[in-house]
């Protein structure tokens, strides 16, 4: 999988890059994260890329000029244009289920803004699929491009150790509870002891201990996950994600 990063500020991402999951996907050959830096596509003696809005008002907006032309570059490196992605607080919410979508293309562009937003007619041209990872303002879209990057590598096959750990992770589609509470070594520590279930041994009654306690976990804290579908639809019986084969 492809990934090309269109950003004004590139030196964000070699230190992200470099490292853990990513930099072993990377050198696996796995996934290409290209970093472009949109400053290259601009004519101005001063790299400029942004400039007053129209009708006025405060902040910059990026310039339609070097955008288009920086997306349209780079969608002729490379096997096939790729899916445009913009991310912007505008954008519909990231959540597991966009990120399973996003993981079925062969590439992404993902589109950075900073300033105050876009000329619009770069939404108008490259009719990019507008993300947003949530309801706050960032100085920018660059860590939202990492939280994809970041999201949809665990989904490209071979890059984790074990498929299991992702149909198994909260969110995965038809997964809708949050984790159980995990323990490692020491059995106890300042009086608080790894409880008995995870010792005895029984797989059966450790399976129907951790279902339990994701359950009641998703109850008191994210109630709202066991009243929806990955699609945002309500289920019938209001208990989506809790599983009664615990012992599969
Ligand atoms: N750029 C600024 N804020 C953002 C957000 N919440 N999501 C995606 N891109 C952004």
């Amino acid at each position: 999988m492809r990934f090309d990063v269109l950003t004004l500020f590139p030196d964000l991402f070699p230190g992200y890059l470099g490292q853990s999951l990513l930099k072993k996907a990377i050198d696996r050959q796995l996934v290409q994260v290209h970093v472009h830096d949109v400053r290259r596509w601009s004519k101005d003696k001063h790299q400029k890329v942004d400039d007053r809005p129209y009708g006025g008002g405060p902040g910059m907006v990026l310039r339609v000029e070097p955008v288009v032309e920086c997306v349209e570059e780079v969608q002729r490196e490379g096997r096939g244009p790729g899916r445009v992605i913009m991310l912007t607080p505008q954008g519909r919410r990231l959540n597991q289920q966009v990120v399973e979508e996003l993981a079925q293309e062969d590439r992404l562009l993902l589109l950075c803004g900073r300033y105050e937003g876009f000329d619009q007619r770069i939404v108008d041209l490259l009719q990019p699929d507008e993300i947003s990872i949530g309801d706050y303002i960032l100085n920018g879209g660059e860590v939202a491009a990492m939280v994809i990057v970041d999201a949809v590598v665990r989904l490209v096959p071979d890059v984790l150790g074990e498929p299991l750990s992702t149909v198994e992770d909260s969110f995965s589609t038809g997964n809708r509870h949050l984790e159980w509470a995990q323990y490692t070594r020491p059995r106890e520590f300042r009086g608080l002891a790894v409880p008995d279930v995870l010792l005895s041994g029984d797989h059966g009654a450790i399976a129907r201990w951790r279902q339990e306690q994701g359950y009641l976990k998703t109850q008191q804290r994210r109630a709202d996950l066991l009243e929806t579908r990955p699609d945002g639809e309500t289920t019938d019986d209001g208990q989506a994600g809790r599983s009664t084969d615990a012992d599969n």
